[in-house]
């Protein structure tokens, strides 16, 4: 056997990646799984995308490589999107670069700024991703605690007065997975000072912003963030795209143009017919995000009812995609998951998954059908 590098001894296997083997052996050997574990859009992406896709087919463009860019249509497209819905203003010519998802862009981002040994400002709990790319390149994570005592937001003081002498980025996810916090104008303002204090580039990860949320936001739209901020962004819960594989970054052209260093030496495009169908996504009116979130709070009021069937507690003022919920007091969430996954056939995500800070709380996906949210709650009672 060949020797793998060492690299692949600083993570582990996805979770879902684990997990859902788990899970999908219990549904093939007959159990009637509801999945609420994981943030894959069940309802489908407007049909405008779906006819601009099929379309595309016959144009004889369609199947050489792309542009490393994208179409400039595309960029044009998100530039737009930022102005309207963030307030935001974008050169699509040099500071708009669309991604193959933005789970790519983390490595591509990481890949562009960081040397061994940097460390790495990670939300505790967080999305898994930016801790296993920091690792897989050598650098070092280094964690900051989000607390509900303190509205899921960093202590930029307590930060501070860290020694932020080898930090080098820090990863910011407003609104934010898995606990729903949306961040305010002041805390992207003390983010952005702080990021220009010490000489570290934020990332903003924020594909959430339109899902149960009444007022979006960017933190390139704080003055002056272009110098130190970038943020990503991405169609796959916005349009319910996910398998599309559409993101974008989005930030000064120095940053961008270091990244498309990294990604224009890894893929050759994204297919075009894929490109057709983000524009027409992001050309979406209003009415697009109106029908989308009456589905998800029609959901979510359901899953409330079986958080709370569960004796949890959860914040009705957080956004996004999932129920964060906390457990009754010293129930250790694996343990709890799969007491109901056993017992009650109802896959739910613990919330250790994004970090010791998710301990004692479970997190919901709405990627699921009314019907089976019923059934989930008839279970539990
Ligand atoms: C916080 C966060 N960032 C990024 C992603 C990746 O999204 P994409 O589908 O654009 O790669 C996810 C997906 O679940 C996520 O939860």
């Amino acid at each position: 056997m060949i020797e793998p590098a060492k690299r692949l001894q600083s993570v582990e296997e996805y979770y879902f990646s684990k997990k859902l083997r788990e899970v999908n052996l219990l549904k093939t050997s007959g159990l009637p799984i509801i999945n609420l574990g994981i943030g894959s859009p069940d309802l489908q992406p407007p049909q405008k995308v779906l006819t601009a896709i099929t379309d595309s087919l016959t144009n004889p463009n369609a199947h050489k490589y792309q542009s490393y860019q994208g179409l400039l249509e595309l960029r044009e497209e998100m530039a737009t999107f930022y102005r309207e819905q963030f307030s935001v203003s974008l050169s699509p010519k040099t500071e708009v670069l669309p991604l193959i998802g933005s789970k790519e862009g983390i490595l591509h981002i990481s890949m562009a700024y960081l040397n061994e040994g940097d460390e790495v400002l990670i939300p505790n709990p967080g999305y898994p991703t930016y801790q296993s790319v920091t690792k897989l390149l050598g650098a070092k994570p280094v964690f900051y605690d989000l607390t509900e005592e303190n509205s899921w937001f960093p202590d930029v003081l307590a930060l501070e007065r860290s020694d932020l002498s080898k930090v080098k980025l820090m990863w910011i996810n407003y609104p934010h997975m898995p606990t729903g916090a949306k961040a305010t104008y002041k805390l992207f303002e003390e983010l952005v000072a702080f990021g220009k204090r010490n000489n570290i580039l934020i990332i903003n990860d924020n594909p959430y912003s339109f899902i149960l949320n009444d007022n979006p936001k960017s933190i390139l739209s704080i003055k002056g963030a272009k110098e130190v901020c970038i943020e990503l962004n991405s169609l796959s819960k916005t349009f319910n795209m996910a398998g599309w594989r559409v993101g974008m970054v989005l930030g000064d052209e120095i940053y961008i143009n270091n990244i498309l260093k990294i990604k224009s030496n890894m893929d050759s495009g994204m297919f075009y017919g894929i490109q057709k169908g983000a524009i027409e996504a992001l050309k979406c009116s209003e009415m697009w995000f109106i029908s989308l979130n009456n589905v998800y709070e029609q959901r979510r009021a359901l899953v409330w009812k079986l958080a709370e069937a569960l004796n949890c507690k959860f914040d009705k003022k957080a956004s996004g995609l999932f129920v964060w919920a906390k457990l009754p007091a010293f129930v250790k969430a694996e343990e709890f998951i799969d007491v109901i996954l056993k017992n009650n056939h109802i896959f739910i995500a613990p919330g250790t998954i994004f970090g010791t800070q998710g301990e004692g709380y479970i997190r919901f996906s709405l990627c699921a059908p009314v019907e089976d949210i019923e059934e989930a709650i008839a279970r539990v009672r």
